[in-house]
Formats: structure tokens, C-alpha cells, sequence
């Protein structure tokens, strides 16, 4: 009985499983609408992880009550490919083509080259197919002309050659000091619309590395990178992992709240909302790396304080990042709002530092974190 009712579930669930890159609209049409609903359901949904979380709270800062340092003195300014900023904080890769983006990346630009941080756009990838929405990532450069600034492109698109030869043409768009490739297996296996063909993505990374010019970051979007897939990246040449782990915004939720109702895999598929590697445990495994490979460690995935980002480099990152958080800020309070948090978490971190006794940004990736 039980197997008969199980083959009837799976034979319905399989005859309307979303057939990846179905037909219907044109793909660039598709991504439109897809950037927009992903922007208005971070901003005004319940994407976060459920259960699991980034980890810091498991982890405290042994106080420091002879600090032997003046508070005035404690620098929190640092560099990210090649330039300087002020605190080690970037405003991860969000958004770009459809109309509302532009004053998305516009707002965003203008407050990191107000507070000299680095800023990423997001997946450029429409941009390649027309050029009706390239004003949209151009706005980022346009409004910050100083900052880092990186492009974007997701994993599975490296695979074709045809997205390998005009890749360039991303980074010429915005002047872009690196490219980001985001690998999302997560995201496009949840996503109604998905392309889960992940084969050749690592041979794909390793050919543009030695043509491209500029470096390669490469990062998840909130299900973490375990230290074998670093290793493997960092043998292809990448110079900047970014883990963007568990614990923050989850894709497969986002994805989920974008399935249709009558979608029979999505009951199943709701089990993989709290999927992935939390930020913390990917930042303590792959550290390690450090002492064989030269490589920046970007920490991402539910970064919302100043007090994180500090735990994020007493753990081995050199800079931290953060997506949502600051959206939600933007979106709901504007730009004055995002500026004043900026500056608050900068404070944060810079009183960590204080109280650890770090007066540089250096010091503070070897003070001591206790479990609690
Ligand atoms: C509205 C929105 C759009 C995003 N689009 C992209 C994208 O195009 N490319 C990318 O690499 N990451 C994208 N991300 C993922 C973030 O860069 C980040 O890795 C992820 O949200 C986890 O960080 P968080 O917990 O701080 O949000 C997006 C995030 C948000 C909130």
C-alpha cells in the first residue's frame, strides 16, 4: 500500500517538475521580472534562514581590560583589490537590470564612495543578451568612481563558451576592479525557472582566469563554501573566496516564495530552506588554507552588526559583506538611514577593537574568540 501511494506522489511530483529553461518568455524577459521579484521579496518577506544560524553567537570575545592602546589611535581602514577603505565591509553583489535597479545601485554607489566602501552589482548576465538595462549596472560606477567595485556572473553561465568570450565586456561595462561568479547549485535547482547544469564550471573559471586581467572573487549566495571547494577553486587561481554561508538570507526561501502555488515539488522542496554550510564553520575551515595558499577571505551570510564583522576576521577573514540587511535598510529608510548604520557598524567594530587591544585590522584577525 505504502509503495503504491509513494510511486503515485512521485509519478505526480515528477510529471509537473519544473522543466529547467522551459519555454515561454524570452530568458531576458524572464530575468527582468525574476531581479525584481527577488529584490521586493528580501525586502518585504521572511527570507531568513529558519532554524540555523551563522554561528557567531557561539562565539565571544575575551575581554581585554589593560588594552594598553588609546581608542583615538584603533584604524579600522584596510584594502580590498588594491584600494584603500575604511572599514572591512562590502556591500555584496545585489541588483542591476530591470528600470527601479538604477536607483538601487545608484543609492548604494553614492553611499560607499561617501564612506569608501567596496560595493558588488548583481548578476550581469541579461546585460550579455541586450543593452536596454546596461544604465542600470553602469549607474554603480557612475556614482562611485573610486571605489572597488566588482561584476557579476552566475556559475553556470562560465560553462558556455559563448558567455567566455564576451565576459570581458562585464568588467569594460563598469570599469570593474574584479568579476564575481556566484555558484548557486541551491538557488537554480529551487528556482521555478533554474538551470541546475553545473558541468565544466570549474574548467570554465580556469579559462578566463588567465585571459581576464583583473582578479577572480568567487562566492555562494548564502549556502556556504566547504574547504574542498575553496581548495579546488584556489587551484584554478582564484585570489578571493567569498564562503557566503548559512545563517542569513535563504535562497531556496526566496525561491520558494516565487513558485507557483500548484507547484507539486514544492512541499518537498521546502526541507532545503535551512540548507548549507553556516558562514562561521565555512570561515574556521578554510582559513587554514591561508597558511599554503595567498588569498583574500571574504566573509558573507548574515553579517547584520558591526560586532559580526569583527568576529568575522578574529576568525580568519580579511574583509566581511553584507546583502540584505543594507537593502532592507535603503529600502525601507533611505539613503541617510544606510549611511548613519554604516557608520554605526564601523564604530562597532572599531570599539571591538579597543577592548581586544587591536589597533589595526591586522591585529584584530588574531585576537582570541571564546566558545560559549
Ligand atoms: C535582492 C538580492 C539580490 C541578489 N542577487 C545576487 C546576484 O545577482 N549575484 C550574486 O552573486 N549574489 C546575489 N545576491 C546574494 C548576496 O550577494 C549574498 O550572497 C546573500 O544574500 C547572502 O548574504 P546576506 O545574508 O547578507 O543577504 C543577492 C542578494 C539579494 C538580497
Amino acid at each position: 500500500m505504502l509503495a503504491t501511494m509513494s510511486a503515485t506522489v512521485s509519478a505526480t511530483v515528477l510529471a509537473t517538475v519544473p522543466v529547467h529553461s522551459r519555454e515561454g518568455a524570452p530568458e531576458a524577459t524572464k530575468t527582468v521580472s525574476r531581479k525584481k521579484d527577488h529584490v521586493e521579496l528580501c525586502v518585504g518577506e521572511r527570507v531568513s534562514f529558519r532554524e540555523k544560524t551563522s554561528g557567531f553567537e557561539r562565539f565571544d570575545f575575551v575581554h581585554n581590560a589593560l588594552p594598553e592602546i588609546n581608542f583615538t589611535d584603533v584604524s579600522t581602514e584596510t584594502t580590498f583589490l588594491g584600494k584603500a577603505i575604511s572599514f572591512p565591509l562590502q556591500i555584496s553583489s545585489m541588483t542591476g537590470g530591470y528600470a527601479e535597479a538604477e536607483r538601487i545601485n545608484r543609492e548604494l554607489a553614492e553611499v560607499c564612495e561617501s564612506l569608501r566602501l567596496p560595493m558588488g552589482v548583481g548578476s550581469q548576465r541579461q546585460a550579455l543578451e541586450k543593452a536596454e538595462f546596461h544604465h542600470t549596472f553602469q549607474a554603480a560606477r557612475k556614482h562611485a568612481p573610486s571605489i572597488a567595485l566588482t561584476a557579476n556572473i552566475g556559475a553556470a553561465e562560465l560553462a558556455k563558451p559563448s558567455v567566455r568570450a564576451n565576459i570581458a565586456r562585464l568588467i569594460d561595462m563598469i570599469h570593474a576592479d574584479a568579476l564575481t561568479v556566484h555558484l548557486n547549485p541551491l538557488q537554480e535547482l529551487m528556482q521555478p525557472e533554474g538551470n541546475p547544469d553545473f558541468r565544466g564550471v570549474l574548467a570554465g573559471i580556469e579559462q578566463i582566469r588567465a585571459s581576464l586581467g583583473v582578479p577572480i572573487i568567487v562566492k555562494e549566495v548564502g549556502a556556504g563554501l566547504s574547504e574542498s571547494v575553496a581548495r579546488r577553486l584556489l587551484d584554478a587561481g582564484v585570489s578571493v573566496i567569498d564562503v557566503a554561508g548559512a545563517g542569513g538570507t535563504s535562497w531556496a526561501g526566496v525561491e520558494l516564495l516565487r513558485a507557483k502555488e500548484d507547484d507539486a515539488l514544492a512541499p518537498y522542496q521546502r526541507a532545503f530552506w535551512d540548507w548549507g554550510l553556516p558562514t562561521s564553520e565555512c570561515l574556521r575551515r578554510i582559513h587554514p588554507l591561508k597558511a599554503e595558499k595567498n588569498f583574500t577571505l571574504v566573509a558573507s551570510g548574515g553579517i547584520s552588526s558591526g560586532i559580526e564583522v569583527a568576529k568575522s576576521l578574529a576568525l580568519g577573514a580579511d574583509m566581511a559583506a553584507s546583502a540584505r540587511p543594507l537593502l532592507q535598510i535603503l529600502m525601507e529608510h533611505g539613503q541617510h538611514a544606510l549611511e548613519t548604520a554604516l557608520l554605526g557598524w564601523q564604530y562597532q567594530v572599531r570599539a571591538v577593537m579597543f577592548l581586544t587591544g587591536a589597533v589595526n585590522v591586522h591585529a584584530l584577525q588574531s585576537v582570541e574568540l571564546r566558545e560559549v
